[in-house]
Order: C-alpha cells, then structure tokens, then sequence
C-alpha cells in the first residue's frame, strides 16, 4: 500500500510544522523520515497514521488496484518505544491481545502470537513477563504485536532511540524481514537504521518564532 502525502501544512499556534511538505512512501520497502528534533517527523508520522488532523493538504493510501482512501488507525500498527507492554503479563499474553483486538479467536491468536514471537527472535522468551524483558526485547515484542494484528501498514517512532548497537541491528534486520509483507515507515536519529533504510524522506525545521 503507498501513502500519499500532499500539501500537508500543519503548525502548533505560530509554531509552523510542516509547510507544504509532500512525498510518496512505497511499499515493499523501509522508509525512514529523518530531520533535527523538532522537525515534524512524529506529527507527519501520526498524521499518515490518521492519528493527527492536517491544517490543510491530503494524505491519502493507495492500493495497489489504484482505489484510495483516507488514513484510517484501524489498518496500521503503530509501534510506539517501548512498545506499551503490559508489564506484568507475558510476552506471549502482549503479542495475543493485538491478534484478540483485530478479531481472531483465542486458539488462533495464540498460534499466531507464537509464530510471530519467533519471527522477531523471541520464542525462548514468550513466557517472559514483560517487565523482565529488556528494552531491545520489548522492542522486538513491539513489532511481534504489529506482525500479529497483520496490517498493511507499520510505523515506528524512534524504534531504536533506547537499544544498543546489537539490538539497534536486530531491529533493522527485523524491519527488512517485514517490508515483505507491510510497508514500513520509522521516524529516526539512528544513523544505523537510515543507513540500512530503503528511501530516505527529509522533514526540515519550518519556521520558529523568536529564531533568527
Ligand atoms: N500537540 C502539540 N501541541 C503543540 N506543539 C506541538 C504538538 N506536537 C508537536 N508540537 C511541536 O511541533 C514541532 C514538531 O514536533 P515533532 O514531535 O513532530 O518533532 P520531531 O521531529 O518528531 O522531533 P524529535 O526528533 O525530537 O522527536 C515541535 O516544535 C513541537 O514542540
Ligand atoms: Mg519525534
């Protein structure tokens, strides 16, 4: 499924966010929005995620038979830090609910929820509560919970901002396994994962009151 960002100007107050800003994400692919801190990449990434109103300007998803339709939270996985587990449930148990809250039975999501655990790395830790996991494994937990909701679409805010080099890399690996099957877009400082993304969006910082 492509996103379709058009003319998209949004600003907080006199805080101008983004400025006519346009651009295509693609599928089959791992896009990562990069910019300084302040930029826009996680007010664009919510408004692609139909999280976040537009001031004006369209974002729009694209089939791959042509027909479109407004952004919509029900067909995108949104894989926040931390993944918002719930600490004192088990990995398995986390995974589960996305399969549960996107209509599967229990048998099925619990089958679901086990081959997703072990897609992400994860099988020797599915009976792990959640707050002894560690921040790259939860990380991973995450992307298993997206995997299982099966959505088109995946976004990512700073998915690695709190792992290490070994995990920031097993994040990445994981992101091109899942382009296969969803199109994928992290908003991102890691120079790691922009190195290892398909395409490359830039989001410049529009103006600021008070700045020279
Ligand atoms: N709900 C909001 N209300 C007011 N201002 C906001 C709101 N959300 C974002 N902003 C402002 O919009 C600008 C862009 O924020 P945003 O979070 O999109 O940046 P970012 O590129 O994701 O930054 P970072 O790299 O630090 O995560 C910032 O100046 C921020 O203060
Ligand atoms: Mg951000």
């Amino acid at each position: 499924m492509f996103v379709d960002v058009r003319g998209a100007r949004k600003s907080f107050g006199d805080v101008v966010v983004l400025d006519n800003f346009s651009c295509t994400i693609e599928p089959g692919m791992v896009t990562a929005l990069v910019g300084p801190s302040g930029s826009g990449k996680s007010t664009l990434l919510a408004a692609m995620a139909g999280f976040q109103q537009l001031d004006s300007g369209q974002i729009t998803y694209r089939h791959a038979d042509g027909s479109v339709e407004p952004p919509t939270p029900q067909r995108i996985a949104w894989v926040s830090q931390g993944a918002n587990a719930l600490g004192a449930r088990t990995a398995l148990d986390n995974v589960m609910l996305s399969a549960l809250a996107a209509g599967a039975g229990l048998f099925a999501a619990s089958r679901s929820a086990e081959t997703q655990l072990e897609k992400v790395g994860l099988s020797d830790r599915m009976h792990t509560l959640a707050k002894h996991l560690s921040g790259g494994e939860l990380q991973r937990v995450g992307f298993a919970r997206a995997l299982a909701a099966a959505k088109p679409l995946i976004f990512a805010d700073e998915p690695t901002s709190s792992l290490d080099a070994a995990n920031t890399d097993q994040v990445a690996e994981l992101l091109h396994t899942l382009r296969e099957t969803a199109t994928i877009v992290v908003a991102t400082h890691d120079p790691r994962l922009v190195e290892t993304a398909h395409a490359v969006v830039h989001v410049r910082r529009q103006h600021v009151p008070g700045a020279a």
